[in-house]
């Protein structure tokens, strides 16, 4: 029985798919190399991620742009087009339709789903609170508290291996739910269940990334209408969220938000709606979860390949901070400019989001004279342009945080539409500082306090092959063998 009912859903979305490419998609098939390349997988041969070979393509290009017609798709990492995109022509180049429908029933109106007037207001709204200095203070305190308690104490324990990559996805929820919700999942206690929030979060993210990859938006919507399969689950797993999230509103409704700092109670003093407030605050926690594990991630495979700059990092906080001695407040943190150069340079070769992209709104032609029509999808591809000769020179494929630094060894950070990891323009990301904090305060924290070595040492040409998902994922985790080298700070 169970078997019939899925053959007639897939006959039906066959049928349905081939009326939708016949009515409303004229480009099926076509036979340029880049497309058939695309539609044969013939790429694969030659390169382990999608993002190389478009890093391929994009560097033999003259325009540093290129054309997916199957996919209606143009990708750029021409500094000059993004500039465009994101500021000069800003409102030609919303989110739009496709992307927020897809996320939809995740994220609702939150801030990363929504163009216009909502997102205006959750733009100004979030950016005052973010931008205060007592917001500075308490995000400090999560961290370091997250770290002296949790981090440290779990990487103590006797020569170990341990998967980096999963220690920093469960210590930045930890940090991401206490900075938004005010509550504590304990995730990075590994003798606890993880907790309920993040597995339906994990879930709900994973099921609705997917969503994109369906040949046609038609397959899910039909899935989802039907109540059938991966959207049945994602129905439920949005539906654990949001009692979880309606559970904690309504406690601190009873127990009162005006003295609490997290983000929650701070909008709770403006909005009523629970739905709303919902959807703002789980903007945040998926802005903030898997970005920072994976910036993280890339930059401990990066150091252990690069004794030179662990060494160089630790002169500078001896420096400024003290040998054995701990930061104390984060201004000093300011002072290190090759921390940050290091930082910079890492998300310069791994951007925790690799390409992002908008949807043309009406005709427009960019700047490398790429003619675009209305509904295009339009792609930034900061990956890409990590390993561009003309952006970065002719040592851009080296790790070398030294690119960062003046003459006097002072942080500099240049061109924002140079480096787009953080996106640019209006739309940059509103977490950046708190990003960069907790991306600086771990690694001072760990290297240290720790010797980190990869399990299986990469060759000099190795590199990571990644997950297909919103966030740079390592397909095997980060294995590393940890030992302590000091007792204290
Ligand atoms: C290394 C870590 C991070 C990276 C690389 C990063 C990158 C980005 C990018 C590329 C966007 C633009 C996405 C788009 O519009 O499609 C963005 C937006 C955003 N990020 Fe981050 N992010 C990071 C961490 C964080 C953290 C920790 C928070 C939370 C405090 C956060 C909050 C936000 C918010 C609220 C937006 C939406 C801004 C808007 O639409 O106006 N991000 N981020």
């Amino acid at each position: 029985m169970e078997l019939q009912a899925s053959l007639f859903f897939w006959i039906l979305i066959f049928l349905l798919y081939l009326l939708f490419s016949l009515l409303i998609k004229p480009k099926l098939w076509c036979n340029c190399e880049i497309c058939s390349a695309y539609l044969t997988l013939s790429w694969s041969k030659q390169f382990n991620n999608l993002c190389d070979w478009y890093t391929h393509l994009l560097k033999n290009s003259p325009s540093k742009t290129i054309h997916i017609h199957v996919l209606r798709n143009t990708i750029t990492a021409n500094p000059e087009n993004i500039e465009y995109m994101l500021k000069t022509k800003f409102h030609n180049f919303p989110k739009g339709k496709p992307f927020s429908i897809i996320l939809g029933d995740f994220l609702g109106r939150g801030i990363f789903n929504v163009d216009g007037d909502s997102w205006k207001f959750q733009k100004n709204m979030a950016s005052m609170e973010l931008g205060k200095t007592s917001t500075c203070c308490y995000v400090f305190d999560i961290i370091n508290c997250e770290i002296k308690t949790r981090l440290v104490p779990l990487l103590s324990k006797q020569d170990q291996v341990l998967d980096l990559q999963d220690v920093f996805k469960r210590f930045s929820f930890d940090v991401i739910c206490w900075f938004s919700f005010g509550i504590d999942p304990s995730c990075l206690e590994l003798s606890l269940p993880m907790s309920k929030l993040a597995m339906a979060f994990d879930l709900a993210s994973k099921l609705s990334a997917e969503r994109a990859m369906n040949v046609s938006p038609l397959v899910w919507k039909i899935k989802r209408a039907l109540n059938l399969g991966s959207e049945k689950e994602l129905k439920r797993a949005i539906e654990r969220i949001n009692l979880l999230a309606k559970e904690v509103i309504r406690q601190r409704r009873k127990t009162g938000f005006l003295n609490s700092n997290d983000l929650l109670s701070r909008f709770m003093s403006i909005i009523n709606d629970e739905t709303y407030l919902r959807d703002i605050i789980i903007s945040f926690l998926l802005a903030g979860r898997d970005t920072v594990a994976s910036g993280l991630t890339s930059l401990f495979w990066l150091l252990s390949k690069h004794s030179n700059v662990v060494s160089a990092i630790k002169q500078e906080a001896d420096r400024i901070i003290g040998e054995n001695k701990e930061l104390t407040c984060f201004d000093q943190m300011k002072e290190l400019h090759y921390l940050q150069a290091t930082v910079y340079e890492s998300m310069r070769l791994y951007p925790p989001i690799q390409f992002d992209s908008k949807f043309c709104q009406n005709d427009d032609v960019l700047p490398d004279g790429s003619v675009l029509k209305k509904g295009t999808r339009v792609t930034y591809h900061p990956y890409a342009m990590g390993r561009i000769e003309e952006i970065w020179g002719e040592d851009c494929l080296e790790f070398k945080p030294e690119r960062w630094l003046k003459h006097d060894g002072v942080f500099s950070p240049g061109n924002p539409f140079k480096y787009p990891i953080f996106q640019a323009g209006f739309r940059v990301c509103l977490g950046k500082e708190m990003a960069l904090l907790e991306m600086k305060t771990v690694t001072l924290s760990l290297i240290r306090r720790f010797r980190i070595q990869l399990l299986t040492p990469p060759s000099p040409d190795q590199h990571p092959r990644f997950l297909p998902g919103l966030t740079a994922t390592f397909s095997d985790g980060l294995p590393v063998l940890v030992r302590n080298i000091q007792p204290q700070p």
